[in-house]
């Protein structure tokens, strides 16, 4: 079969009329040899932190960087538990296991598919430390009754922020309701530092701790530095000015991703079968990611024929609760938590990016629409 488009699921945002100034400014670290932890790094913490609202913002080299040493900077350890969701990337439950706690998962909301704050109650023993909300594609997680909970048993929170740059609960930003929240600059994301994290947080102590963290424990620049055992999760200046220059970007990034989404909606709210994003009210979301679900026919099946037909697709996303090594250490099963495995089954992740025309969104969804109808077609056929 002849592919007629090709439109990934993802292109970062770096035009070519960018591109001189990209190099220009990488030209200062790459003549000075300052090559990691330099002003650019500096100067990208300041302002992004400012943005977030959030006094201090610590940059390192991943996200799964900033959740481990977020759980860290808290105390978390041994014996401890910190609830999180099982519908998000394995990331943000392997911070905990780094630390020596466990990972508890709890339920989604099935209209967001974000976690279920009722679950997390359910889900609290004398052991929890921390609760991870995670932004699931840049839709913020019901900050209120988390932040209440979260009060009311004196437990931590720690947003996953991975998906939410510019995301807005209520007039405020994510990443600034936690004690220390984390950012990813992954190529992917809505901010594509190459690779790259970020912890946005108001405590001093907490940003101190992180930045000896990252930088193997050093504290000084001593002989007797070392304060504690660290890691090496530095951000370098290269990455630092990938992400000024989407930082700089930001607000037009975020338009257009929204207005995309809206073109989509527009097409696909009277498709029998799926479901367009559920948006809460009072939020702005990053539409890091598209995510419908599919009612009606089988999601793997469209998804390899929209594939042939050039459209690239993701799924967000398969529960970490089920994945092999979770199941290995653990014994989890199908059946623990069955909202989040129902979505899980259902979901697809439609191509965004800031280059997607209107055309582009046309293409996806008629094909989209062409096989859902031959799938339910088939479908009757076999039925008969
Ligand atoms: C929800 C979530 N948390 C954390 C991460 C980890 O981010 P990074 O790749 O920057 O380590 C990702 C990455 O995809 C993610 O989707």
């Amino acid at each position: 079969m002849s592919i007629s488009r090709n439109i990934p699921f993802c292109i970062p945002h770096f035009p070519e009329e960018d591109i001189p100034g990209i190099l220009d400014r990488l030209r200062e670290p790459l003549c000075s040899g300052l090559l990691t932890q330099g002003s650019n790094v500096r100067e990208f913490e300041e302002r992004f932190a400012n943005y977030v609202g959030t006094k201090y913002g610590v940059a390192l080299n991943s996200c799964t960087a900033a959740l481990h040493i977020a759980l860290e900077c808290i105390g978390v350890g041994k014996g401890d538990e910190v609830i999180v969701p099982s519908n998000t990337f394995v990331a943000t439950a392997n911070a905990a296991l780094y630390c020596g706690a466990s990972p508890v998962f709890a339920e989604i909301d099935p209209q967001t598919f974000n976690i279920n704050p009722q679950d997390i109650r359910n889900k609290i023993t004398p052991k929890t430390k921390a609760i991870i909300p995670v932004h699931i594609a840049g839709q913020p997680c019901d900050m209120e009754p988390i932040m209440e909970i979260a009060r009311e048993y004196n437990l931590y929170v720690i947003e996953d922020a991975a998906h939410a740059h510019g995301s807005v609960y209520k007039g405020q930003k994510c990443g600034s309701f936690g004690i220390a929240n984390c950012f990813s600059f992954y190529p992917t994301k809505v901010m594509a530092g190459a690779e790259g994290g970020i912890i946005t947080t108001d405590d001093e102590e907490i940003a101190g701790k992180a930045r000896r963290l990252r930088n193997v424990g050093r504290g000084g620049m001593g002989p007797l530095e070392i304060t504690e055992i660290g890691y090496n999760y530095r951000m370098n200046e290269l990455q630092a000015v990938l992400c000024l220059h989407q930082f700089d970007n930001l607000a037009k990034l975020l338009e257009k991703r929204n207005k995309i989404a809206e073109w989509y909606t527009a097409r696909l709210k009277d498709i029998d079968g799926i479901r367009p994003p559920y948006i809460g009210d009072n939020v702005s979301c990053s539409y890091y990611a598209y995510i419908i679900k599919v009612n009606s026919v089988n999601r793997d099946e469209l998804r390899d024929k929209l594939g042939q037909q050039g459209i690239g697709t993701s799924i967000m996303f398969h529960p970490v609760h089920l994945q092999p090594i979770y199941r290995k250490l653990f014994g989890y099963k199908e059946g623990m938590l069955p909202l989040t495995e129902e979505v899980s089954r259902k979901v697809l992740s439609l191509p965004i990016y800031p280059k997607m025309s209107e055309d582009d969104v046309d293409y996806v969804v008629s094909t989209l629409k062409k096989e859902m109808h031959n799938a339910a077609r088939h479908q009757t056929g076999r039925g008969k």
